[in-house]
């Protein structure tokens, strides 16, 4: 079972020909970048199906979104079966920006994320306190009622199909990066809430990324803790040099 990952995560950015580009250019390079690394990518929704087609197969498609339901009357929302019926692999599930800009509450992303998994869909679930928790040092109850709530239900089978993203709101898109230790005692942490909710089988084979302005200067270091199984990164994912870059960072 293979731990480390580096996913890049667009957001809103790139037309569909920048999308392209940059597909082609990491397919360009893929021989020279190390093989234990699982690459993942999240799009923006219009061009899954299209790039899940084309991307090299070492590539795995992530979608940024997806529906709480199933199929039926819901205007404007994909399901994770039709996400999966084009070739997704997973959905980034409890974003903060989803959390905070887009109102998603806990029992919404528990409902995502059970639609996922029920549909065989990889969940990227993401957890991260705000600036103001970290201060007065609620930073492991935070997560810990993330976890609890958005995994309510979940098997240790069920958690073939997660990795869990540790994304500090602080540190999202801020430039402000946890520092190495901050995230390796979280990760640990995150790693034994796991072993004690599922067992420790389960902890031991499921990705635990760090997310929050993680960028080539300091990937190294926050990916040498032995929990930090690799990142989910949005601004240093743009740019295909960059990402390269992150990959290497397990070299
Ligand atoms: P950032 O975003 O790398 O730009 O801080 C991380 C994320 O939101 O996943």
């Amino acid at each position: 079972m293979m731990r480390n990952i580096v996913a890049g995560n667009w957001k809103s950015n790139k037309s569909i020909n920048e999308a392209r580009n940059w597909m082609g250019e990491m397919g360009e390079a893929m021989d020279n970048l190390p093989k234990n690394v699982r690459i993942m990518v999240a799009v923006p929704a219009p061009y899954l199906a299209a790039l899940a087609n084309e991307k090299h197969p070492r590539i795995h498609i992530a979608s940024q979104q997806v529906s709480a339901n199933g199929h039926g009357a819901f205007t404007g929302e994909f399901t994770a079966d039709m996400l999966v019926s084009c070739g997704v692999d997973y959905a980034l599930v409890g974003h903060s920006e989803r959390r905070s800009d887009f109102g998603e509450t806990e029992a919404l992303v528990s409902a995502k994320l059970k639609q996922c998994i029920e549909s065989g869909l990889g969940v990227v679930l993401c957890c991260g306190e705000h600036l103001n928790e970290r201060d007065s040092e609620r930073q492991e109850e935070v997560i810990e009622s993330q976890l609890e709530s958005a995994l309510h239900g979940m098997t240790a089978d069920d958690m073939k199909n997660v990795i869990v993203a540790y994304e500090p709101i602080w540190a999202i898109g801020t430039g402000r990066t946890a520092t190495a230790d901050q995230a390796a005692e979280m990760h640990t942490f995150i790693r034994r809430w796991i072993s004690e909710k599922f067992d420790r089988y389960t902890a031991e084979n499921t990705s635990v990324l760090y997310g929050g302005s993680c960028k080539p200067s300091n990937a190294k270091e926050l990916f040498a803790s032995k929990d930090v199984d690799g990142g989910l990164i949005g601004g240093a994912s743009l740019n295909s040099d960059d990402f390269q870059s992150l990959i290497c960072s397990f070299t």
